[in-house]
């Protein structure tokens, strides 16, 4: 998905050709989220120039072009403002035309970088083309850089202040939006503005912040502009007198009076923060950021009742190593292989293995809320959904209240009931999925209680629940889900532990669950040991096959669902989970010598069932491969004549962590086999913004 970064160094002096280095490495930290074009506006040597730099492809395609344009790259700025952006086609094909920053017109007096979607564009654009504006590209971008323009000119007596103006354009956009907007009359100063789409702030200051928050501004004239123009006649002037007054950020207060130096680092993603600085503001949805004179400045169009007034300074808790690919040549390898400590992560702090008790601070205050409710729907997306599918059972079994599983968009699309008393959980590995997003609004509005599994911090969804639990997995670059998935499955098992707590049927089953969790970790080392075998096997038996089914049932079930999903995402060859049970009601006419078919058959109460459906296909020619636990006596006579990939044994419920890690490494090395780009594969994206 498109990603946005920004610079603004204060009184810190840089070269041009480092500050140029900084926006295209915060663009190289944020490729993992998929793109196909970037773009870069930085000051040029006159005053009042700025230079767009924009091209098709991958950054280092647009650092070529910017080495090749013989700009002056030892100029050096005390202060500047750049912005750029990676962009994932919506409106309008791959071209250095429709990539960002999109510019007022030809003398870049506004430009303007931005994620999400504006849905009124037409209709802005058509009035904009009314007042003499031409467009030269296919996005509805554009039109913001041409509306802050028009709004400029049209005030231009008025000396508007950048946040003024930034309201007056603002309150015309309807869609989302995270969005950096820079010009030419308002040198040094940046607006930055989120709605629906993530936007975060690195500081980075040469003394220590006064304070580790900065106060939320509301204006003077409530009434300036908070609703929009009905048409762009004189409505978009002030009326009044523009507030001149300028407040003071009082984290920015300096003591001895002298200036301070400080340096800000604006993005859609900490991952494109965190080598610069750990000290982060988020922005809230409908937050006008405005930074000048090294300060930064929240604003907001209006006074909300109970919204906090104060927006905090964090730190972030992402080290840099988490986004580097270290020893490995991959991401999705590096995160595979590190599940073993991502899942101790999920549960660190949580789970007690002495007490057996799990604590999660996170819903604590709604344990008993939810215990009462009368369903509990889970609500996802692709491997998010899967691991919903993983532990609905365990979840039905231990808090025996109704558990329904839905794919976001089907939820949405059937305008699902939802009354008051249910609990909707959205599990979610980026919290920015718009499918979820969109069904967490539906379920807000209908008065259910909405709990988020989420893995960033900060996102939207995490924001937006009325609880949840974070799952610490830690940053996740390769966009096909692996460690993401085994942190939601544990943070699924640990919710539905703590709500049947109070339930002393249920000790043993939780006791017993709680001591698999203990030894989940270096069972998952054990499974990944499988590396070899299975980087052998896709390189002879499985590379040249065209399609391949996982069949499990039960728990397995969702281990089919995924692995199927990861090999498909990543090596592009079709495979297909399917539910054991329902071989022989069809999918049993497409067995022969020929189709690979992936047996989960590890040892649980339904084993003997899917040990029937393995017998269904040996008795049709098929040539079985089967995930079984190590030393499964009942398919000795097996093993000599069929493969067999061997994986630790544990409590039924877990056995799915364990089971999907030969999937993940099979997937990996397909595509690897196959020359694809394992973190990049065609047309996808990580974060999938747009419905
Ligand atoms: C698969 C994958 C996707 C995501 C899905 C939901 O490897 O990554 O199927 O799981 O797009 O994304 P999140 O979890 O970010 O909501």
């Amino acid at each position: 998905m498109c990603g946005i970064f920004g610079y603004v160094n204060y009184l810190v002096e840089r070269k041009r050709i480092d500050i140029v280095h900084t926006l295209l490495d915060g663009l190289q930290r944020l490729e993992y989220r998929g793109y196909d074009s970037a773009g870069l506006a930085i000051d040029g040597d006159k005053p009042n120039e700025v230079l767009l730099f924009k091209e098709v492809g991958k950054v280092a395609a647009l650092r070529q072009l910017y080495d090749s344009s013989n700009t002056d790259g030892d100029k050096t700025f005390v202060s500047h403002v750049g912005i750029a952006h990676t962009r994932w086609a919506t409106h309008g094909e791959p071209s250095p035309l429709n990539a960002h920053p999109h510019t007022s017109g030809p003398l870049n007096e506004f430009v303007v970088v931005h994620n999400g979607i504006i849905t009124n564009y037409r209709e802005i654009k058509s009035l904009l083309e009314s007042k003499g504006f031409k467009f030269e590209t296919e996005t509805d971008t554009e039109c913001i850089a041409k509306l802050a323009k028009y709004v400029y000119d049209l005030n231009k007596h008025r000396d508007l202040d950048f946040t003024e103006l930034a309201k007056l354009v603002l309150v015309e956009l309807q869609g989302s939006y995270g969005l950096l907007l820079k010009s030419i009359y308002y040198p040094h100063e940046i607006i930055a503005t989120r709605k629906g789409s993530p936007l975060l702030i690195g500081v980075k200051t040469e003394k220590k912040l006064k304070v580790d928050f900065v106060d939320v501004e509301f204006p003077d004239f409530p009434d300036i502009s908070v609703e929009p123009a009905s048409n762009f006649n004189d409505s978009l002037l002030v009326p009044g007198a523009p507030d001149l007054r300028r407040s003071q950020s009082r984290a920015f207060v300096s003591e001895d009076g002298i200036p301070m130096q400080s340096e800000f680092f604006l993005a859609s993603d900490p991952s494109a923060v965190v080598e610069h600085t750990k000290k982060v503001l988020y922005l809230e949805d409908d937050d006008i950021a405005h930074i000048y004179d090294g300060e930064l400045h929240i604003h907001r169009m209006r006074r909300e009742e109970g919204l906090p007034t104060f927006r905090s300074i964090q730190t972030l808790e992402m080290e840099l190593n988490e986004i580097m690919k270290g020893n490995f040549d991959h991401f999705m390898q590096k995160e595979i292989f590190e599940q073993p400590e991502s899942i101790v992560n999920t549960m660190r702090g949580r789970v007690d293995f002495e007490k057996k008790t799990v604590n999660l601070g996170g819903l604590k205050a709604y344990l008993n809320t939810i215990r009462r409710c009368r369903r509990i729907i889970m609500i996802a997306c692709g491997t998010s959904y899967h691991s919903c599918m993983a532990t609905r059972a365990i979840f039905e079994e231990l808090t025996e209240i109704p558990i329904a599983v839905e794919l976001a968009s089907d939820f949405l699309d059937r305008r699902s009931p939802v009354f008051r008393d249910d609990v909707c959980i959205f599990v979610s590995q980026s919290g920015e999925t718009a499918d979820t997003m969109l069904a967490l609004q539906y379920c807000t509005e209908r008065g259910a209680l909405t709990v988020g599994i989420v893995n960033c911090v900060g996102s939207s969804i995490s924001r937006q629940t009325n609880c949840g639990v974070h799952i610490n997995a830690g940053p996740e670059i390769g966009v096909a889900s692996t460690k993401a998935y085994t942190s939601q499955y544990v943070a699924l098992v640990m919710v539905a532990l703590s709500l049947s707590d109070d339930r002393i049927s249920k000790r043993a089953r939780r006791e017993a669950i709680i001591d698999g969790l203990s030894k989940i970790s270096a069972q998952i080392q054990e499974a990944l040991l499988l590396n070899d075998s299975i980087h052998m096997m896709a390189e002879t038996d499985l590379v040249n096959q065209k399609s391949l089914l996982i069949l499990g049932r039960g728990y397995q079930h969702a281990t089919a669902m995924e692995g199927a999903l990861k090999i498909k995402e990543i090596s592009y060859m079709h495979s297909e989970g399917v539910l054991a049970g329902e071989l022989k009601h069809g999918v049993i006419a497409l067995v022969d010598e020929n189709l690979p078919i992936i047996f989960l058959a590890t040892h649980d109460s339904l084993f003997p069932k899917v040990m029937s459906a393995v017998e269904q296909v040996i008795a049709r020619a098929g040539n079985p491969i089967i995930i079984c636990n190590k030393g499964e006596s009942a398919l000795s006579k097996l093993h000599k004549t069929y493969r067999t990939l061997q994986v630790p044994a544990t409590i039924d419920c877990l056995q799915g962590l364990l089971n999907v890690v030969p999937l993940q490494l099979m997937a990996y090395w397909l595509a690897v086999r196959k020359g694809f780009d394992v973190d990049f594969p065609r047309n996808l994206a990580k974060a999938v913004t747009v419905e």
